[in-house]
């Protein structure tokens, strides 16, 4: 027990020497050095207490439960010691590192601006992330495309009136800037195995067309699923599915009959208002951006005309699919409640910033 004792006294005159060396500014190297030898003098496997549980063998065994619980005291005592003298070991070291320095750590530091991703890149990324849920797998096509992929494979030959939807920009005589993203769909069954697939393909497209809600260069976002039996139905199901996702379980939407050369039946889908949020045929439903309607449009769908299978080569008779195009720059100002679709491509910090 007296050995016990003397050494708890010598470890801690020891470490007082040394705290007091710490706080007198000596070089945290050296003193580091110190630290480590004669830790390993107290706590090393050759070290003092150890010896002491070492020669518990010499003693009576009654006394040996009492000796043990001691030395374990005296173990974690000096742990304690260590622990904290090593903090203090480390703060001095780094002080005399900066000692002498030019940087002042005391000034209040940079705040750095942390950027974000644009609107419209967090709104396509929601869809994406949406759609691979679903199991549908990315595709992509050209944005300067053949006539043929933008037009004629989705059954719009050359005089025909459809044509005249698409305000396009030519390159020559049969390339265009394409003027959606379905020419996705003619790429991907020319290169693609037969049905059944699922895809989802956003990208830009480009059109002679300028003004609040419209602009020269814009972003679509195009599915396409075709396999045996997919009926409109199955269309209806995903896209409830997609805009209750996107604009909350409120939200109701609404299909119109409309017209697109490769889809039949083809329908415009529209969104009830996600700023009026008043369900759409109330008394008093409506506001200046759904136009007093309560309804708003976000793109085109359909059937996959059997025509455009013919095109690719498979069989109409044994494959069915439908498929949608929807403008992501709509959905972006939908979502913000973002009034000028200029604002999307001016870059002008002040806007971005709250994104
Ligand atoms: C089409 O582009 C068809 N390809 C959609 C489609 C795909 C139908 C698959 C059937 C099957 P539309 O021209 O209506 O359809 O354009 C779709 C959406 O793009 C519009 O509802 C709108 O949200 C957006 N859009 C169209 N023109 C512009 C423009 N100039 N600026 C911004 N968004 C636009």
């Amino acid at each position: 027990m007296q050995a016990i004792e003397e050494i708890r006294l010598r470890l801690d005159g020891e470490m007082q020497q040394l705290e007091n060396t710490v706080a007198a500014g000596e070089d945290g190297k050296s003193l580091s050095r110190r630290y480590e030898e004669m830790k390993v003098r107290y706590l090393g496997k050759k070290g003092d207490i150890s010896g002491l549980l070492r020669s518990m063998g010499n003693l009576a065994p009654e006394a040996r439960p009492e000796f043990g619980k001691l030395v374990n005291e005296l173990r974690d005592h000096a742990e304690g010691r260590f622990a904290s003298l090593q903090e203090r070991i480390q703060e001095a070291e780094i002080a005399g590192s900066l000692a002498g320095s030019a940087l002042d750590p005391s000034l209040p530091g940079y705040r750095v601006p942390l950027g974000s991703l644009h609107p419209m890149t967090q709104v396509r990324e929601e869809i994406i992330s949406f759609f691979q849920g679903l199991g549908f797998e990315m595709a992509v096509a050209p944005e300067v495309d053949n006539d043929w992929y933008n037009f004629e494979a989705l059954n719009i030959p050359p005089d025909h009136p459809s044509r005249d939807m698409h305000d396009t920009f030519y390159v020559d005589d049969k390339v265009v800037l394409r003027t959606h993203t379905s020419n996705v769909q003619v790429h991907y069954m020319e290169t693609h195995r037969e049905p059944p697939l699922r895809i989802i393909a956003p990208g830009f497209v480009y059109r002679v067309d300028n003004d609040a809600t419209h602009s020269p260069m814009f972003q679509q976002v195009e599915c396409l699923v075709v396999d045996k039996d997919i009926s409109f139905a199955n269309l209806k199901g995903t896209l409830f599915l997609w805009a209750r996702h996107m604009f909350g379980a409120e939200s109701t939407m609404r299909f119109r009959p409309s017209y697109f050369p490769f889809t039949e039946p083809s329908a415009e889908m529209d969104v009830s208002c996600y700023f009026c949020r008043v369900r759409p045929g109330e008394a008093g439903a409506g506001c200046r951006v759904c136009k007093q309607t309560g309804w708003i449009e976000i793109g085109g769908c359909g059937s996959v005309d059997p025509n455009v299978f013919g095109k690719a080569g498979w069989d109409p008779e044994k494959y069915t699919g439908f498929a949608f195009g929807f403008g992501i720059d709509r959905i972006t100002m939908l979502r913000y409640g973002i009034p000028d679709i200029g604002h999307l491509t001016r870059n002008d910090n002040r806007f971005l910033r709250q994104f």
